[in-house]
């Protein structure tokens, strides 16, 4: 029998309290896979065909206000102060989500990104953890930090990552309901990582990240290999974490990002997010690292380029990019 959201709502709300408050106001970091996810092996439910594991981006992400309306017919949903129609990818997605949950009631959803917003940066994972958390505030229904994680899921799949701080990973999961795959906090963290941000082209991407991920997976003869990529990769990763190993775990980032890109490339007809830009910073990046500097990139799927460094890089990262966006997922708390 297929299982539905709605029955992996239920069940997931099934030991919650009803507390409902007026209004909720919350945040949801975005956050960047330095093992990405890429692939699903169930898409209502988007459950995960490997691991990934990711980095948030602290301060920069989605912050969120909620309340229910109850003499309207549709929902309203703001995104930096603007009125978004009801027909843009991000509410279809969004309103089909909140049916989940609703009972009865539409919601008023006004939505502010700290991400640069012009190509690439509006982040599914951070709106969609938001939401979760804004419905959890709203209903007081006081749920685990792996139920929230599992509801965003739900919503897009890198969404359950953004529900904390610092490095996360999301469990592959073997269960058909997917109640085994939701993501949890790294027990080794690394305070000094720094991901910085390059907007290189506010251009819209040729094709959204959900649809280039399933043709991939439909038609790439290289998707073959991602899985048993993404298993050494994470393994590395996570040893290069606990041993505090910087060019172990870039390598290990870079290398999976290329991976992923590449089964793009293959994939028929082909999936190119990268642009002229893209190509000369990786190029930029390499020659800064045979001068010395420890600097890995990352892409996801979009033209922009992410850094990875350590925060004692961070002054030499900012003369080589003067408008890197330099993101801290600990913000001075660990
Ligand atoms: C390349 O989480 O946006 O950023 O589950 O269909 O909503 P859906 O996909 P989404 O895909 C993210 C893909 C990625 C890699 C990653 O974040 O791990």
């Amino acid at each position: 029998m297929r299982i539905t959201r709605e029955d992996v709502v239920s069940q997931l709300l099934a030991g919650a309290s009803d507390r409902p408050v007026e209004s909720a106001d919350v945040y949801a970091p975005a956050n960047i896979a330095l093992c990405k996810y890429w692939g699903k092996r169930c898409s209502e439910l988007n459950l995960p065909v490997t691991g990934s594991l990711s980095l948030s981006l602290g301060s920069y992400g989605s912050h969120l206000r909620m309340s229910r309306m109850t003499e309207a017919t549709t929902d309203r949903v703001t995104h930096n102060g603007v009125a978004l129609s009801a027909d843009t990818a991000f509410v279809r997605t969004l309103t089909a989500y909140l049916d989940l949950f609703r009972a009865g009631a539409y919601f008023n959803i006004e939505t502010r990104n700290t991400i640069p917003t012009a190509a690439g940066f509006a982040s599914s994972a951070s709106g969609f953890a938001a939401a979760v958390r804004g419905l959890d505030t709203l209903m007081g229904w006081a749920l685990s930090p792996q139920a929230l994680s599992s509801l965003a899921r739900l919503g897009s799949g890198s969404a359950c990552r953004s529900v904390y701080d610092g490095l996360v990973e999301w469990d592959v999961g073997s269960s058909e309901d997917g109640m085994d795959s939701f993501a949890t906090p790294l027990r080794d963290q690394w305070p000094d990582l720094r991901i910085g941000l390059l907007v290189l082209t506010d251009k819209t991407k040729p094709i959204g990240s959900r649809q280039a991920m399933q043709h991939t997976v439909d038609t790439s003869p290289l998707y073959r290999a991602w899985p048993e990529t993404v298993a050494s990769d994470l393994a590395t990763i996570k040893a290069a974490i606990t041993e505090r190993s910087f060019e172990r775990l870039g390598q290990a980032v870079e290398g999976n990002a290329m991976a992923m890109h590449s089964t793009m490339f293959a994939a028929r007809p082909s999936v190119i997010y990268w642009t002229p830009e893209t190509v000369a910073t990786i190029t930029r990046v390499r020659q800064l690292r045979d001068e010395g500097l420890m600097v890995y990139c990352t892409m996801d799927a979009g033209p922009n380029v992410k850094l990875l460094f350590l925060h004692a890089s961070q002054e030499a990262i900012e003369a080589a990019f003067p408008d890197v966006v330099v993101t801290n997922a600990y913000n001075g708390d660990v």
